[in-house]
């Protein structure tokens, strides 16, 4: 490995940070469910890939209604993935290899089995309990007609004509955030773990948490026609919800260095630098490359806009190809232009059928011009062996609640939580021991041409593509300016400082390559060599002289 580690305080500004999801990363002990013990092990290969940091999902005791985005404790390990102190072990071991640990913390809900929910259903109508949650009385039928984000109802009926708000899966109720237990107790989390030594958090559906539902309530129609004015919907991205991120600043801030945070705040773009403000979490996640077609204009369009955006914030920009709540991009890009991948992932990833190839050296492509770009990189798990998405799960296999929740017209998010395959062979690929139970998720036979193992062996994998990427960007990376160069139709070009340049042909024919030595290259051999022209889909990174 070459060059410094991000440290000091602003670590986070240009960081790669890889997003682990524990139960499909690595499974120590055998019981089919990846676990701390298993991240923990498998340290040196992210040490040998080179990011910063470690986001890790939630780890915390659940029911698995949403993959543990239904959280029963807040401050505790979910005994089928760990212990507290399998957790201190493995942030002293991320922190002796030199990375930071990031945590998921999922602050618009609990889960149904969260002790103050239990209090509150048994304590009934009225009690302080229920003042902890948003129950409404409606007699006939629920209070409103929002649909939930997984489908079906957001109001569950508990009886005697009342009802429990969840913007999620019924097991997922939504807390009453004017209540000072709320806020109290989520402060108190937000130390539990900064104590333990965790750097910063990556914070849920952050555009949700504060709610008013005393006024005359919008319909769903109305919500979806986009007519409810901004900053007071009844309970999405509201003006008050700031007040929160700017009490938790106060608590980030008594650390040294102070703890970080980004936001998923799924907002119109231009809300976004209320969240990623310095007196608030700080940085906010941008999905815009993610949601953007493979195409030229779209990707400088989306470069500028975020860069202008994080810089009104004083923030850096994010940058997401991939994610636990996404198709994988080697799959997005393997698809025509329009493809709903709804659709698709209903036809089994058959109608149409994907070019494997194509969405490859696109996704190497896309990857190279995402790490060139200032600000920090976000990385999903299996990305960096090019891993397709699983587009022919059965649906008896499924555990997305927004399988059952959708009466199976949306598979939902499995395809991309398959367990990674370590070793070409074996049971579950390496994924757990060779005496071990599969796989909670079935993988398919196919894993095995992706497993780190193969990857390992072979020169043009697609992880020594990554490995070689970010050794390069760490090497190559300064300030955090970005300045477009002119650039041939479909080729978008950009320079960083340093001479470090750029460029990814979005066409499928060749064009000649930007002046200075080639010291990167998405399209076979990683280091550029013997390269003479820019290829077809693909990115390489130029240095210039002096
Ligand atoms: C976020 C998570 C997603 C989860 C949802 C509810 O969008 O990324 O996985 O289902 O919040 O917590």
């Amino acid at each position: 490995m070459t060059g410094p580690r991000a440290s000091g305080a602003d670590w986070w500004r240009q960081a790669v940070v890889y997003q682990v999801y524990p139960r499909s990363f690595a499974d120590a002990n055998g019981d089919g469910l990846g676990d701390l013990a298993g991240i923990t092990r498998r340290i040196p290969h992210l040490v040998d890939l080179g990011v910063d940091a470690v986001w890790l999902s939630p780890f915390y005791p659940s029911a698995l209604a949403d993959g543990g985005y239904d959280v029963d404790d807040h401050r505790d390990v979910d005994p089928k993935i760990g212990t507290l102190a399998e957790f201190d072990a493995m942030v002293e071991a991320l922190h002796a290899a030199g990375l930071k640990l990031v945590v998921d913390i999922v602050p618009n809900h609990s889960s149904d089995r969260h002790p103050w929910f239990r209090a509150a259903l048994a304590a009934g109508p009225g009690s302080p309990e229920r003042e902890r949650y948003v129950f409404r009385h409606s007699a006939d039928g629920p209070p409103t007609d929002w649909t939930a984000s997984f489908g079906g109802p957001t109001w569950e009926p508990v009886g005697d004509g009342w009802w429990y708000l969840h913007m999620f899966a019924p097991e997922q109720p939504d807390w009453n955030w004017d209540h000072p237990d709320v806020r109290e107790d989520h402060e108190r989390t937000l130390r539990f773990w900064a104590d333990r030594g965790v750097d910063g958090f990556r914070i849920d559906v952050a555009h949700y948490l504060t709610k008013d539902l005393t006024g005359p309530l919008p319909t769903q129609a109305e919500i979806e026609a986009g007519t409810v004015p901004e900053g007071t919907h009844p309970f999405n991205d509201r003006d008050d919800v700031h007040e929160v991120y700017r009490s938790w600043r106060k608590v980030f801030d008594q650390y040294d260095p102070p703890r970080m945070a980004v936001a998923e705040a799924v907002v119109p773009t231009h809300r976004r630098p209320r969240y990623a403000s310095a007196e608030g979490l700080g940085q906010a996640f941008n999905f815009d490359l993610l949601e953007a077609d493979f195409d030229p204009g779209q990707f400088r369009a989306v470069v500028e806009q975020n860069l202008d955006l994080a810089r009104s914030a004083g923030s850096t920009s994010t940058w997401v190809l991939s994610n636990h709540d996404q198709v994988r991009h080697t799959s997005r890009y393997a698809l025509p232009t329009g493809t709903s991948l709804t659709a698709w992932l209903l036809s089994d990833g058959t109608e149409p059928r994907a070019d494997e190839a194509c969405g490859l050296r696109r996704a190497r492509a896309a990857t190279a011009f995402l790490l060139a770009l200032p600000g920090s990189a976000y990385l999903y798990q299996g990305e960096e062996l090019g891993l397709p998405e699983v587009a022919d799960l059965p649906g008896v296999v499924l555990q997305d609640p927004t399988w059952i929740r959708s009466l199976g017209t949306t598979k939902g998010r499995d395809g991309c939580r398959v367990p990674l395959p370590w070793s070409a062979s074996g049971p579950s690929f390496g994924f757990g021991p060779e005496d071990g139970r599969p796989a909670h998720l079935p993988q398919p036979p196919w894993f095995a041409r992706y497993a780190v193992e193969a990857e390992e062996a072979d020169a043009g994998s697609t992880l020594a593509f990554y490995r070689a990427a970010l050794a390069r960007r760490r090497e190559l990376l300064g300030g955090e300016d970005l300045e477009f160069l002119d650039s041939p139709e479909g080729v978008v070009v950009f320079e960083r400082p340093g001479g470090w340049v750029c460029a990814t042909n979005f066409t499928t024919s060749a064009v000649p390559l930007p002046s200075g030595e080639v010291v990167l290259s998405s399209s076979g051999d990683p280091s550029g060599v013997g390269l003479t022209e820019l290829p077809g889909e693909s990115t390489v990174w130029v240095q210039r002289a002096g």
